[in-house]
Formats: structure tokens, sequence, C-alpha cells
């Protein structure tokens, strides 16, 4: 019989991958996989929130009702600050961010967290797949002295992990700390992530495109022109392409992860900057990507290399399979 991995194991297998470490990043990617596992418990009773109670009750989570995003981030932020290893978390839903120096049992962490909780929370109503974006970073400032700009905006090179859970069909956990990327299926009857999909790789060339195409009249010329391309018949290049655009992020990227594919979210004249942000959506999604050996960008430049300037940067991007990102390049070059 196979053995089962748990992630758990898996992640303290992993740290003699780095010879100094002293485990307080596989405690961390443990919080946020138990922090994953309460929240997933949530998401997948959300349909009975109007029968167990609406806004202003008290029954559901021992307390107010919240919006599951809202929920999802205080579980997260809650499982960091019990942690202990996360100095500061910047949050979709926090304006400013989380310093957690001041918890005694966190003083001396190392690591800063940036987090998307619910990723697609619009899709929750109708029972489509949402998902949560992590990244990780060392601080830069030494322990006890007072944080920097240096140490919340850097750029994505510098992540030292990254990942998303994905509330699917099944429950999964991908992640990577720079040396491959590894997906775990959450099994429910055990409630453990176990390793399911060990170094997954995006396939060089893919035939889905992922675009939200009703903003198409706004686009780039250049990507309207790589969307005609897509649409176009041509046997030996296996197109038309296929279009499959979920509206959650991480559901597009861990569809076209495993069967190839390109996501496109780019600029228009109404969002000069594209929609998604850099320091939670597309900085952890490009590492991840990358690192399953595709690649990632915003049309003109590496997304990793972006100097952030702000939390909440907005920047355009194009994410998936290495040729199809690069056939993108090409139209955005020629227009
Ligand atoms: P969030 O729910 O965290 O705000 O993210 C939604 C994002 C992302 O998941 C998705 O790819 C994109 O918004 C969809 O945007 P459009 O509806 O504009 O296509
Ligand atoms: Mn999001
Ligand atoms: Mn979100």
């Amino acid at each position: 019989m196979k053995s089962l991995k748990t992630l758990g194991q898996f992640i303290i297998e992993k740290q003699t991958d780095f010879p100094y470490a002293k485990g307080e990043l596989s405690r961390l990617l443990r919080d946020i996989g138990i922090a994953a596992k309460i929240v997933n418990r949530e998401v997948n009773k959300a349909g009975l929130v109007d029968i167990l109670g609406t806004v202003g009750d008290t029954n559901v989570f021992g307390e107010n009702q919240k919006k599951l995003d809202v929920y999802a981030d205080e579980q997260f932020i809650a499982a960091l600050k019990d942690g202990g290893e996360c100095c500061f978390v910047a949050s979709e839903e926090q304006e400013e961010g989380v310093e957690l120096t001041d918890a005694g049992i966190s003083k001396n962490a190392k690591y800063i967290v940036c987090i998307d909780p619910l990723d697609g929370s619009s899709n929750i109503e109708v029972n489509v797949s949402v998902g949560t974006i992590f990244s990780i970073y060392r601080r830069i400032s030494q322990v006890g002295e007072a944080l920097t700009q240096e140490d919340l905006l850097q750029t994505g090179v510098r992540q030292v992990a990254a990942g998303y859970i994905i509330y699917g069909s099944s429950t999964m956990l991908v992640y990577t700390t720079g040396k491959g990327v590894n997906g775990f299926t959450l099994d429910p009857s055990i409630g453990e992530f176990c390793l399911s999909h060990p170094n997954m790789k995006i396939p060089q060339q893919g035939h889905i495109y992922s675009v939200n195409e009703g903003n198409y009249l706004k686009f780039p010329q250049g990507v309207k022109n790589y969307i005609k391309y897509c649409q176009e018949e041509d046997a030996a290049t296996n197109r038309p392409y296929t279009s499959r655009y979920i509206g959650s992020m991480v559901a597009d990227i861990h569809r076209n992860l495993l069967l190839g594919g390109v996501f496109i979210y780019p600029q228009t004249a109404l969002q000069p900057k594209g929609k998604l942000r850099l320091m939670y959506e597309c900085n952890p999604i490009a590492f991840i990507i990358e690192q399953a050996g595709g690649k990632a960008t915003t049309g003109t430049e590496r997304i990793l290399e972006i100097e952030p300037e702000e939390l909440h940067q907005r920047v355009p991007a194009i994410l998936g399979s290495t040729d199809m990102v690069n056939k993108v390049l090409e139209f955005l070059d020629k227009s």
C-alpha cells in the first residue's frame, strides 16, 4: 500500500534543503495550513448561512455573522499571531497591514506575510471555487528594531515561500519555497493535506486562454490581437484555443498550471494598472508559475522584479505557459 505523506511531514523533510533553517519557516507554513483547514470548513458550509443565521445572528461563528473574506482574514491573522513566527501581515482586507511584534510570542519573529485571505470571493455565493493566496518574506531590518518600508515592500524575487489554497471540488494547498512546486489535497476523513501533486510543472505550451473578454473593447491592441489569434483556426498550432475564465484567480491559475494555458489581466483605459494586486496576488502566483517552469510578466517587465511602491499596488498580469506568454509579448511588441 502506498503511504500518505502529510503536509506537516513534507515540510519537516524539506527543512534540510535549507542548511541554516531553524524550523521557523516550517512552523509558519504549518500555521497557514491549519488556518486553511478552518477557512475550508466555513467555505464548505457557506450555502447554509441563510439556514443557520444571517448577519446579526450569533450562532454560526460564535459571534456576529461576518462576510467570509473578513472571517478568512481573521483566521489567518490569528493563526499567524498565535504561531509566533510572523512580525507583520499585509492583507487585502487591511488597509495598513497588521504588526504583530507587540504580541510577546512574535517579538523576535523574522517573517512578513502578504495575504489575499479569500480570492474570488464574489464567487462564493454561487458555489464556485475560491482561494487564498500567500507570500512570505524574511524581514531585512534587525529583529528588535522597528519595521521599515524596506521590510514591507520587497520585490517578489525576495520571497522565501509562496502558495495558494483552492477551495474547490477538493481543497488543495500548493506552495513553493523556491525549489519546485508541490501540491497537497485535503483528505477530509483525516483532516490532513496529503501530497498528491509532487513537483508540479506547467506545460510549456497549452491551449487555454483565460481573460475577462467582457473588457475586450478596452484592452490594449496587442492583447486584442492575441485574443483573435487564439480564436483563429490553425490545425498546426491546435487553434482555436479554448477560452476558460472562472473569475477566481486561484482557480484559473490552478487549472492552467495543470493543463497549460495563459491567464491575462491587462491594463485598460479605466484601470491603467490592471486590477490584480502585486503583493498578495501577482507576486506569489508569479513565484509559483516560474518555479513550475512558466513565465509571469506585466507585458513590459518580469513581475517578480517590480519595485513595489505600496501594499495594495495593482499591476497588469500575463501568467502561464512560457510559449504562450511569449506569444502575447510578441503581439504586444508588434502593436
Ligand atoms: P478578490 O476576490 O480577492 O478581490 O479577487 C478577485 C480577483 C481575482 O480573483 C480574479 O481573477 C479577478 O478579480 C476577476 O476580476 P474580473 O471580475 O474583473 O474579471
Ligand atoms: Mn484576489
Ligand atoms: Mn480577496
